[in-house]
């Protein structure tokens, strides 16, 4: 009994010292080691007198219990120690930008469908939009364009179904019949967005953008046409005069219709809009055609109102001095880069719309 306590002294006092990891590894191995002092202790029960033998190995295996828990107690905390230890000197500062920041551009095409918002939002025009995905009744039938016309052929339509029932908008045209189906006259919106059209060349994308227009009240005229994309021209070019020039046409949605195209000249390698004896057509309008009101349940006797269709990249190409269609869906962020726009500079007509 004497051997156990004072192995139990020597060796709690032993434990009581600041160790490292090896230093209570070896104080394990000399007591619980194959020769250690508790297992030799162990290896003598059998030679103990009878009398003594059970308290004995009673006393042994306590000490045995009470050393152990006291050294893995000791483990635990210099491994707790060592991890704290290893993370603070490893912190982590995520406060520091891993690299400049960069931020990103707005696309000329957004930012043309924006000021093209905002200058007719100052006119009382409201924004509507449709989906991409429509249905061939929208796309023509509806808007006066019955099967088999002409016109159908022209417009190279994806379609999306065997039936040709189901297609990608080949114009935002039929947003004027959503738009009228789902309220009541006056009606006085535009709609921009993407159009498709199964034609690719440097002047065609399959996928390009339009901003349709629809004004129906009681007494609009082509007057009112012609003053609504005067001023439109005007605001988006940003200058004081232009020439406009309306040219007959046809469109089926439309009588009459007119293609308006306006004057520019080429000055040192630049394009002047307003100024010049060349034209560039860069609309398609007219009044909107009484069989089209008819099928939106609007009567034709009581409301009429004019239509146009504007192609978005091309007035985007003309105004910042891009000379290739493509070059607006390639995604070259050097590209982006030059051409585009400050995010946080949000078009308005009174703070200007593209400085
Ligand atoms: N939807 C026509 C096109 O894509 C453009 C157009 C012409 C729209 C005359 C109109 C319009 O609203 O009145 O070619």
């Amino acid at each position: 009994m004497s051997d156990i306590k004072n192995i139990r002294d020597q060796f709690l006092s032993k434990l009581k010292n600041e160790l490292s990891l090896d230093e209570i590894n070896s104080i394990k191995t000399e007591l619980f080691g194959k020769n250690g002092q508790i297992s030799s202790l162990f290896k003598t029960v059998g030679s103990i007198p009878e009398s003594d033998r059970k308290t004995f190995a009673a006393d042994l295996n306590k000490i045995k219990d009470e050393l152990q828990s006291l050294i893995s107690e000791k483990i635990k905390e210099i491994e707790t120690k060592e991890v704290n230890q290893k993370l603070e000197k490893e912190k982590v500062d995520i406060t520091l930008p891993e690299r400049p920041f960069v931020r990103g551009k707005i696309h000329p095409v957004s930012q043309t469908i924006d000021e093209i918002s905002s200058i007719f939002s100052e006119i009382g025009f409201s924004v509507e939009e449709g989906p991409d995905v429509e249905n061939e009744y929208n796309n023509f039938t509806a808007l006066n364009t019955p099967d088999n016309h002409p016109a159908r052929d022209m417009h190279d339509t994806f379609y999306l179904d065997e039936n040709k029932e189901v297609l990608l908008r080949t114009h935002t045209s039929p947003v004027q019949i959503r738009t009228m189906l789902k309220d009541k006259p006056p009606f006085k919106i535009i709609a921009p967005g993407r159009t498709y059209r199964s034609d690719s060349d440097q002047t065609h994308a399959p996928m390009f953008h339009q901003v349709e227009g629809l004004h129906i009240d009681k007494d609009i005229n082509m007057g009112h046409l012609k003053g609504c994309l005067n001023y439109f021209i005007k605001e988006f070019f940003e200058v004081e005069k232009i020439k406009m020039r309306f040219r007959p046409s046809h469109f089926p949605f439309t009588e009459p219709s007119a293609e308006v195209d306006i004057g520019y000249e080429i000055r040192d390698g630049k394009i002047v809009i307003g100024e010049g004896d060349q034209w560039l057509e860069i609309l398609g309008c007219g009044m909107v055609h009484p069989n089209v009101l008819k099928n939106v349940k609007v009567d034709p006797a009581k409301y009429q109102g004019y239509a146009f269709g504007i192609g978005i990249d091309r007035l985007a190409m003309l105004k910042y001095g891009i000379n290739d269609l493509r070059a607006f869906f390639d995604c070259d962020y050097r590209w982006l880069n030059h051409f585009g726009f400050d995010p946080l500079d949000v078009p308005t007509n009174y703070r200007g719309l593209s400085r």
